[in-house]
């Protein structure tokens, strides 16, 4: 596993800091994409917070603006160019700094576009460069440099950098980068590079810290989560073992012992990487959630092996069937597109059937969006905006449909749920979420917040449920 060595990066952290010191500057962070985006901006936070920059919520008032950018469907083109040219006055007025990072910046014509249209942003960076950020800002600041940092690199890995959370319960911790699956219609492995995991002992030992500062609950994230260490171990690049972790399932497991955390959840698995030893993983792991995010994208056949998916309906089926034996009361999420090219009405009837047949708690749907560079995006057979978003309202009426049968089976359950903070509509109520990611709203005293406790269920009400506290 090859490491980035970032020690000069920690080093213009201090010569920027320098620069900065006794000013009041403020930053503005907007993240656009995934969780892994997210989580890439706590990292990128935590370099400004390092060089003197608090972070604000008004972009007014930011001496630095940043724009965390996802490319992953189309409609955050638009949005971002929108932000730009609203930060121009804001420059020309107080010579705000305007940073943009991310997967869309890996595209070689939104970079293009930006250079021709937006001259005045002062610093591009891409996903490989992230970690530069402070060296770019110096020769921003110093140099008075337009800098367009993006490069194509695979295999390095980062760590060390300094992070702010978003949270103080919930922490994300990414443990592997990159994708090789290149489904069809998909940018991230063009964005993001190929596929390379985390030392387990980095993982472990950062998890051990956020479990000693009090976080409760870590997600694993990566693109292909269940697929950890699987490119290392086939290309015998060298990665040090660490508590008997040498796959994602052994990480599970690892994570679960770790005293101080009470709940484990993981995005996104694979369909076709979900091997038995996961399974019994999850089954055996009590911090483990027994929601599952299995990423469907279409319940037909032939769509799926256009997508380049590596499954059948069927062999889709079949894992729910089987993890449902071996994990009684385990429930699924998952991923839908609707109107792949080339799909007819009776392949959008069979993701209809799959959708009846799982009963998914939570499906996140989306409309077929063309990716500039993917296989998709060359099919001839594009299927007409009017037929997408009229097959998408079917699929969402039928979702929202399940949502209230799958809420029902909730009211006069007892669950044990993690407290997560004060309702946002409502301060008096506290909010906390089931095991399967069920939003549930309930009367107690503010010292709960961080706590496990047990809620009795008393009624649904579509996108939360209510609870009372119980023993
Ligand atoms: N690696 C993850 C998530 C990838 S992006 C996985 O494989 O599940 C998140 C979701 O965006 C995908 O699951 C897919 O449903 C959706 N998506 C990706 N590309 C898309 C496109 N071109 N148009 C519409 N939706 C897309
Ligand atoms: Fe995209 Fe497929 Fe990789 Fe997910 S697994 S990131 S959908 S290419
Ligand atoms: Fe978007 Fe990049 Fe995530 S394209 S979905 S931010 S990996």
């Amino acid at each position: 596993m090859k490491k980035i060595n970032i020690d000069e990066e920690l080093k213009y952290i201090e010569k920027v800091n320098e620069i900065n010191k006794g000013k009041t500057l403020k930053y503005y962070i907007l993240t656009m994409g995934c969780q892994l985006n997210e989580n890439d901006s706590e990292k990128l936070s935590g370099m400004l917070e390092k060089m003197n920059y608090k972070k604000t919520l008004n972009m007014e008032e930011a001496d630095l603006v940043l724009f965390n950018t996802c490319c992953v469907r189309e409609n955050a083109e638009e949005k971002l160019f929108g932000k730009v040219g609203e930060v121009k006055k804001q420059k020309e007025n107080k010579g705000t700094i305007i940073a943009i990072g991310g997967c869309m910046m890996q595209e070689e014509h939104i970079v293009n576009k930006l250079k021709q249209s937006y001259p005045y942003v002062d610093i591009i960076f891409g996903t490989h460069t992230l970690h530069k950020l402070p060296q770019d800002l110096y020769k921003a600041l110093e140099e008075n440099k337009k800098i367009r940092d993006i490069i194509d690199i695979d295999g390095e890995i980062i760590e060390g950098l300094p992070i702010s959370r978003n949270d103080n319960i919930k922490a994300s911790v990414t443990i592997m980068n990159g994708c090789n699956n290149f489904c069809s219609y998909c940018i991230v492995p063009y964005v993001r590079g190929r596929e390379r995991s985390r030392n387990p002992k980095d993982i472990i030992e950062e998890v051990c810290s956020l479990a000693k500062e009090g976080y409760k609950e870590i997600t694993l994230l990566g693109q292909n989560v269940n697929s950890y260490l699987r490119v290392e171990r086939e290309k015998k690049i060298e990665f040090e073992e660490y508590e008997g972790v040498n796959s994602f399932a052994t990480l599970l497991r690892a994570v679960n012992k770790i005293e101080g955390i009470e709940k484990v959840r993981f995005v996104s698995p694979h369909p076709k990487d979900f091997t038995d030893d996961v399974i019994e993983a999850i089954r055996d792991c009590e911090k483990v959630s027994k929601i599952v995010h299995l990423p469907l994208q279409s319940g037909s056949t032939n769509v799926l092996k256009v997508m380049n998916r590596k499954y059948t309906k069927e062999q889709y089926l079949n894992l729910v069937e089987k993890m449902k034996k071996m994990i009684p009361n385990i429930v699924f999420s998952t991923d839908i597109i609707v109107g792949f090219p080339g799909e007819t009405e009776e392949d959008f009837e069979d993701t209809l059937d799959v959708v009846k047949k799982v009963h998914f708690e939570q499906v996140f749907m989306f409309i077929y969006s063309r990716r500039v560079g993917t296989p998709g995006d060359r099919m001839e057979n594009q299927i007409p905006e009017e037929i997408k978003h009229k097959r998408f309202d079917r699929l969402k009426a039928l979702v929202e449909s399940q949502i209230k049968e799958n809420n029902d089976k909730y009211i006069g359950t007892i669950q044990r749920v993690l407290v997560e903070g004060t309702s946002k509509t409502n301060e008096e109520m506290l909010t906390a979420r089931t095991d399967t990611n069920k939003v549930v709203v309930f009367e107690g005293s503010k010292e709960l917040i961080g706590n496990m406790v047990n809620l009795k269920i008393i009624s649904e009400h579509m996108w939360y449920l209510k609870g009372e506290l119980t023993h």
